[in-house]
């Protein structure tokens, strides 16, 4: 019998779309770049990479053309399709924003009162209007939504701002934040038992992947007398690997550092003593 095959979704192109190939990779997965191809295979994995608009991606899902699919929350939302998320992918963080042109003079939600506002996420855009009590013309368009008060299309529009450069490209000012977005991993609700174990082994590499990227490799040198104190402040992942170094009297400590303490606990380990700090990216993380 042929082995089941996975098949994901990813973004044909646009924000998401290096991201995702990208993630793959370091997943150790092979996949041929089809900018210009509806679908290729991964050489040393059992699956099928899919390039569709970001926007169907919740539809082709629901409807198993693809098993799982990469996507901003506000994707999800929108499309309100029977899909689950399996995790959250930690790149391209973004947030849906209402943005008008440069130089309106915009106090509050109410200089939308009587606009019309272009957007492609009308059922998020119309719930934020309720909300704030304000009655405006919402103006669905599927892409490029950012032209549209430049051409006269729209007095504003509500899209995903990430780095900020489309908006500024289009002169245009972000104004309203309507929610934050993280790229997720979604599934089909029905998958078969075999493709629900590869998505577990992807699974497994994905957050091995993360892991890694959260947390930093660090090798110092620590005068014996010091040994103590500077153990202490290093949490590691079970205990720090300690090892004798040539010059009598010192030694080099091993281990693992949390992203979000790494300044702290530098700062702290120099003041304890610790000498010939290198700090290095790790691959791979398994617990
Ligand atoms: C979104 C949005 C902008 C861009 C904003 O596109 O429509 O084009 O990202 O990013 P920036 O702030 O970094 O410039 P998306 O990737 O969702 O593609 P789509 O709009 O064609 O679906
Ligand atoms: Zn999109």
């Amino acid at each position: 019998m042929e082995q089941e095959k996975l098949r994901i979704a990813i973004q044909k192109s646009g924000r998401l779309h290096d991201g995702s190939v990208n993630l793959l990779k370091e997943c150790g997965i092979d996949v041929v770049n089809g900018v210009n191809k509806l679908k290729t295979e991964a050489s040393n994995f059992p699956l099928e990479v899919y390039f569709f608009r970001d926007d169907d991606i919740p539809q082709y899902v629901e409807d198993a053309v693809a098993d799982i699919g990469i996507i901003g929350e506000n994707v999800v939302f929108e499309s309100n399709k029977k899909i689950s998320i399996v995790e959250a992918l930690g790149f391209a963080t973004c947030r849906l924003s209402i943005a008008v042109r440069k130089g309106e003079d915009y106090k509050d939600a109410s200089f939308l009162n009587g606009k019309r506002i272009a957007t492609s996420y009308p059922v998020i855009l119309k719930k934020f209007l309720s909300e704030n009590k304000v009655n405006a013309e919402i103006h669905e368009i599927s892409g490029s939504v950012e032209i549209a008060p430049g051409i006269g299309l729209a007095d504003a529009i509500c899209d995903i701002v990430s780095s900020g450069s489309t908006l500024f490209m289009n002169g245009l000012q972000e104004v309203e934040k309507v929610m934050q977005s993280r790229t997720v991993l979604v599934k089909n609700n029905q998958l078969s038992e075999g493709k629900q174990k590869l998505l577990d082994k992807l699974l497994f590499r994905i957050q091995s992947v993360k892991k890694a990227k959260n947390n930093k490799y660090i090798l110092l040198n620590a005068p014996n007398n010091k040994l103590n104190e500077i153990i202490g402040l290093l949490p590691g992942m079970k205990s720090p690997t300690v090892l004798p170094l040539a010059e009598e009297g010192w030694s080099s400590v091993h281990s693992v550092l949390n992203e979000n303490d790494f300044w702290d606990i530098i700062e702290q380990l120099k003041a304890a003593g610790a000498q010939g700090i290198l700090v290095v990216p790790i691959e791979k993380m398994i617990i």
